[in-house]
């Protein structure tokens, strides 16, 4: 009897390139709308008593108001650089910065930022979390205390508000760091593989709960993970770097539909997408040349299968 969950051999896949009409008019759309954030020939050397480092070399790339970009590489290719550039905690070496085209010369409340590790307050309530940036921008603590309830049911921590970081869980506490950064109202909201301490159960969990937020508020997202599944689910754009010295290989637009859903894990373009990712990030796996024009534009899904991890 077929194994129902093993897809044919031969069946073909489309190409990556290939968008259905629905997701064309969405990138089309996305296009028209205002740049947030322009990168122009960014370059990033790092200078020691070892030597330099050209961690990042002529990184350029925009981003659209209310746009998801997931940015992507193997580890060492200057991911945290740039995610650091942008939010003002690293000079850059030359290029351009430009946050709605003014240069980017600091930490500044326009922009959120949410990181890997537990960043909150263990002395401090869910609640006094939330409300801190607000504290330190001279909100009065009644305003400060109704906004950090609104960003809490955001993320649906409502019930924990008077709970310690202690008494949640991983995820939990991410949703607090998501609240807190938010709670500004920033521009852009920068994450530095905030998911990746999570369980595999826990961060899909995560994902499907940001992709939420990010569609209930005007939010544009650069978001940097290593795991090609989450970046796919996740972004409208992949931003794929290499590493040594850190460079774009691609911009690639994510032909997979919205509202994204877990099913979609095994759609022939998402399968698709993971292949060209593998193949930009994990070069000496790709496969031998095809030969017809046909085969040139498609992928056998027995070569994908191989290459998916
Ligand atoms: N503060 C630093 N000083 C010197 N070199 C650094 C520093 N931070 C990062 N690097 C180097 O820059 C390169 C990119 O690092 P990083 O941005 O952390 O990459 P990723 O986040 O993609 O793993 C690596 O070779 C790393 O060793
Ligand atoms: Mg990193």
């Amino acid at each position: 009897m077929q194994n129902m969950n093993k897809p044919e051999k031969n069946l073909l896949l489309p190409s990556y390139l290939e968008q259905s009409d629905a997701v064309k008019q969405r990138f089309d759309k996305l296009k028209q709308r205002n740049v947030i954030l322009e990168v122009k020939g960014l370059d990033k050397v790092y200078k020691t008593t070892k030597g330099e480092t050209v961690a990042l070399k002529n990184v350029s790339f925009q981003t659209h108001k209310r746009e998801f970009v997931c940015v992507i590489g193997p580890s060492g290719c200057g991911k945290s650089t740039l995610i650091r550039v942008l939010a003002g905690l690293e000079s850059y070496t030359s290029g351009e910065v430009l946050l709605d085209g003014k240069p980017i010369t600091g930490p500044g409340r326009d922009r959120g930022m949410v990181f890997q590790g537990y960043t909150l307050f263990p002395w401090r309530t869910v609640k006094q979390n939330v409300m801190f940036g607000l504290e330190m921008n001279n909100i009065g603590t009644n305003e400060a205390g109704r906004e950090a309830d609104l960003w809490l049911e955001l993320v649906g921590l409502e019930k924990f508000s008077n709970a310690y970081p202690h008494e949640l869980s991983g995820g939990m506490k991410q949703r607090v760091a998501i609240a807190r950064a938010l709670v500004n109202q920033p521009r852009i909201l920068l994450m530095d593989e905030p998911f990746g301490a999570l369980d595999a159960q826990s961060r899909c969990k995560m994902q499907t709960h940001l992709l939420e937020i990010w569609r209930n508020i005007d939010i544009t997202i650069v978001f940097i993970t290593h795991d090609l599944d989450e970046a796919i689910f996740l972004a409208d754009r992949i931003l794929v770097l290499k590493a040594h010295p850190g460079e774009v290989l691609e911009l690639i637009e994510v032909p997979v539909p919205r509202p994204r859903n877990t099913s979609q894990f095994t759609s022939p373009e998402f399968i698709a997408t993971k292949a060209r990712l593998d193949a930009l990030i994990h070069p000496q796996d790709e496969k031998e040349n095809t030969e017809t024009p046909i085969q040139q534009r498609m992928i056998r899904f027995v070569n994908v299968q191989d290459n998916v991890e």
